[in-house]
């Protein structure tokens, strides 16, 4: 199959699975335990229908947008995700270039298959943020903080749904490992890389004894916007605008931590109440589609991450494939925009989604 015959997510999906080794795929494909809270991310769409407005001027309609002050040719910025040199050679450098072809942002992840500088000097020119597991060793916290703001990361964004990790149980069959001679930076600087890396030692270079009352130390590092990703809660909503989170990405790892909390979509409207203005309000989890988009708009998200869909994208083709998942994403938004009769992502309201009949 060429790029041109895959015509949406789910084909890319289909297509990443014939090419990776199963291994992989069930890597970048799995969740924790039952993978309830993974299914549940993509039936929540479900839940809801679209409620369009017509006879509305749709004759100029644009998905640009502004999050956390990083201009973006649509809504969906690149999820961070591990291990990306095991869907494509090109791994993160390629998913860097993708992004910044469509006009997006591309979050680094800590667990990268690259290092930071790597990525930025992939793509000069393109948007990056970078994701921070907070290590046990507060030095190579700052010293991540410190290279992300001198390569031009223009955000940092906390993971905080991983204290420890998650059971996924397809990587304890299959045995999934990242080969040694495959480096992985942040192993690296807490040398632990003398041989395979599995997805099981992520917790060996996360800190889990952080709370709040760091965040206080972190946003002393550098002056970049920071935000808080995986609150699936009013109460720690309340609490990331208390320790001045600048935004706030509702998410539960893509059904990879916890199993058995709600579906991202479904945590969406009680964190946007309890926020009420103070933080921005991101999120991510099951967008396989441009009307996945606009609901997680409606319910009032500024913009949508995407971890799994670029994935498919670089398996498949690397930085073009990137790049035209992206551009599929951003054709099927431009759609969608137009038929509810909005103009932009900003025209967008709550009104514009109901539920769905049962
Ligand atoms: C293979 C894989 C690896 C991931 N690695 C990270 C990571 O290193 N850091 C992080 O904060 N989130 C990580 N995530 C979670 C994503 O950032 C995001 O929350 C999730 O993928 C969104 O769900 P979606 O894949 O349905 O779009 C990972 C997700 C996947 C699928």
């Amino acid at each position: 199959m060429d790029g041109d015959s895959l015509l949406n997510v789910w084909d890319y999906q289909r297509a990443a699975e014939e090419r990776l080794d199963p291994g992989a795929f069930d890597y970048f494909a799995g969740g924790a335990n039952d993978e309830w809270t993974l299914r549940e991310n993509i039936a929540a769409y479900a839940r809801w229908v679209l409620r369009p407005r017509v006879l509305v001027d749709v004759s100029s309609v644009t998905t640009a947008t502004t999050v956390l002050g990083t201009d973006v040719s649509l809504p969906v910025l690149v999820a961070p995700t591990a291990f990306q040199r095991m869907a494509h050679p090109d791994g993160e450098a390629a998913t860097a270039r993708g992004a910044a072809a469509a006009g997006t942002v591309m979050t680094l992840s800590t667990i990268a298959t690259a290092t930071i500088e790597e990525v930025a000097a992939a793509a000069p020119t393109g948007a990056r943020w970078f994701q921070l597991y907070w290590s046990p060793d507060r030095g190579i916290v700052r010293d991540f903080v410190e290279r992300a703001v001198a390569e031009g990361y223009s955000a940092i964004l906390l993971t905080v749904d991983l204290p420890v990790g998650g059971r996924r149980e397809r990587d304890l069959r299959t045995g999934f490992e990242v080969p040694a001679e495959v480096p992985v930076p942040a192993f690296v600087a807490h040398e632990r890389q003398a041989a395979n890396v599995s997805p099981t030692q992520i917790g060996q270079v996360v800190d889990s004894s952080v709370t709040w009352r760091d965040l206080e130390w972190l946003r002393s590092l550098s002056a970049l916007p920071l935000a808080v990703k995986g609150i699936l809660t009013a109460e720690d909503a309340l609490l990331a605008c208390e320790a001045g989170a600048d935004g706030i990405v509702v998410s539960n790892h893509g059904g990879r931590q916890l199993d058995c909390v709600s579906a991202s979509l479904d945590a969406l409207p009680e964190v946007v109440e309890a926020v009420a203005g103070r933080a921005e309000v991101l999120m991510d989890g099951g967008i396989r589609r441009g009307t996945d988009v606009v609901k997680a708009l409606a319910l009032g998200a500024g913009a949508v991450l995407a971890g799994r869909a670029p994935l498919w994208g670089l398996a498949v083709d690397g930085a073009a494939g990137v790049q035209r998942v992206l551009e599929l994403l951003r054709a099927e938004i431009e759609l969608a925009l137009a038929l509810c009769g909005c103009a932009s992502p900003a025209d967008v309201t709550r009104a514009h989604v109901g539920r769905a009949a049962t």
